[in-house]
């Protein structure tokens, strides 16, 4: 008989014996909180939560602007109230500047013409002749001259910044994309890598591509000119803030650390991205201010997320390498109080669990009744902790809700039982890690 199959009987009487013992008096199995864990759970105070969304979400809080720092500003006086020492790490960062204008003239086209640019789309001012180009790729530039031209690409399945690269290769002073049909066109990007060597580009239509092709069948020449106004890459200043609590008892090294973004889109409160995790791991800051831990346990607030994860990028990048080692866990809040979205889920950068995942999941057993499985996503502050090899989830309701990113995400839409579930959920995992001695190989 193969080991293998000899373990399972035995496992299967630890299990019945470990039921039998470990059932509440209610009859229910599944681990449980302690008196600490729980008194905890009855302490922490959704107002205050509350208190701390209405503040933040009186305006948007976008990176780099005077109102992110206004909030920062928030922050730093709620944690100094509470007796702690805040330290501001100020960083700055590149962010794309969007067009205070753009236009296109086609001469003698009949009927409107209404492009859209692109996040990323360059400055430029250029006249030249309009011609159509195809599919925009690159053996239809061998075909086609568009040297000093204006070309006209119909977007298939290559990429838009592929797109405007190969008509810069051969020459173009400028691109107009048009759609497939029933496509959008507003809000696409070109992603900022390529940035240094695109030519101006607008998107169309599928209808006013194919009109303008129409067009130029005609046979003469047809000038045309775009022109895009003030889009620019530009250095902006944002700042983390740190607030640490000390161990009472020096019993190991380990770091836990908690952190969420405080920043937001342009013309969005931010209610749920991300004023409910800054809100929730405020409340835990002030609870852990006076519990006695074992351990050092760090409340991180990152700006600039929303532009690139460059908070926490920069966070990371300060850490030495014993601090590195020591970081036993990082919990990441972000977006934890959506009334319309799905049910929490935990995420991390592979997919797999780790110390966070772990004790986070076996809270929630304890507290709603289920573990939680952990999901892949990658779209937080989480992930600069996961490259430099920290243990690190993101807590999420998910699937998001549908305004997320615009000015809908204000604080009417929250759900109280949502944040403090959160705040439950972690806080007494931290609590658990606190005292569990997990310290990290
Ligand atoms: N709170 C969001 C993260 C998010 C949004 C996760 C929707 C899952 C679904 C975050 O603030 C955000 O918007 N992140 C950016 C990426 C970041 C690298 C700029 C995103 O997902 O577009
Ligand atoms: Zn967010």
């Amino acid at each position: 008989m193969t080991r293998k199959k000899m373990l399972f009987p035995f496992l299967l009487l630890i299990s019945i014996l470990m039921t039998a013992c470990s059932a509440s008096s209610s009859g229910v199995e599944g681990p449980e909180f302690d008196k600490a864990q729980t008194e905890f759970i009855q302490e922490l105070s959704v107002e205050n939560i509350f208190s701390s969304l209405s503040e933040l979400t009186k305006n948007p809080r976008v990176a780099g602007t005077s109102s992110e720092m206004q909030a920062a500003a928030f922050l730093t006086a709620q944690l100094k109230s509470e007796g702690y020492e805040v330290e501001v790490q100020p960083f700055d960062f590149e962010r794309y500047v969007i067009p205070e204008s753009h236009g296109l003239v086609v001469e003698d086209f009949p009927g409107p013409l209404s492009p859209a640019p692109f996040q990323y789309s360059v400055d430029g001012n250029v006249d030249g002749q309009l011609i159509d180009a195809g599919y925009g790729l690159k053996k239809d530039y061998k075909k086609i001259d568009v040297k000093g031209k204006i070309a006209l690409v119909a977007v298939d399945k290559t990429a838009f910044y592929e797109l405007v690269l190969f008509a810069s290769e051969a020459g173009a002073k400028a691109i107009l994309l048009y759609f497939p049909d029933e496509l959008e066109i507003d809000n696409w990007t070109l992603g900022r890598e390529h940035f240094k060597d695109f030519i101006p580009a607008l998107a169309l239509t599928y209808d006013e591509g194919t009109k303008l092709v129409e067009f130029l069948k005609n046979g003469t020449p047809v000038s045309a000119a775009v022109k895009i106004k003030g889009a620019r890459i530009d250095k902006a200043a944002s700042q983390n803030l740190i607030a640490t609590k000390h161990p009472t008892s020096e019993t190991d090294d380990d770091i836990i650390l908690i952190g969420a973004h405080y920043d937001s889109v342009d013309k969005a409160p931010g209610a749920s991205d991300n004023a409910s995790g800054t809100a929730v791991v405020l409340e835990l800051a002030r609870m852990f201010k006076t519990i006695p831990t074992n351990k050092e346990i760090r409340f991180l607030f990152f700006g600039a997320e929303e532009e690139g994860l460059h908070g926490s990028e920069k966070y990371v990048s300060t850490l030495t390498k014993d601090e590195i080692k020591r970081s036993a866990a990082m919990f990441n809040l972000d977006m934890v109080g959506s009334a319309d979205a799905g049910d929490l889920a935990i995420q991390t950068i592979d997919g797999s669990d780790n110390v966070v995942t772990k004790v986070a999941s076996k809270a929630n057993e304890a507290l709603n009744g289920d573990p939680i499985e952990t999901d892949f996503g990658d779209r937080s502050d989480h992930t600069p902790f996961h490259n430099a090899g920290i243990d690190a989830a993101l807590f999420i309701y998910d699937p998001v809700e549908e305004w997320y990113h615009t000015p809908e995400d204000t604080i009417e839409k929250l759900s109280k039982a949502r944040l403090v579930n959160v705040a439950k959920i972690v806080g007494t995992s931290i609590f658990e890690l606190t005292f569990s001695g997990t310290t990290k190989e």
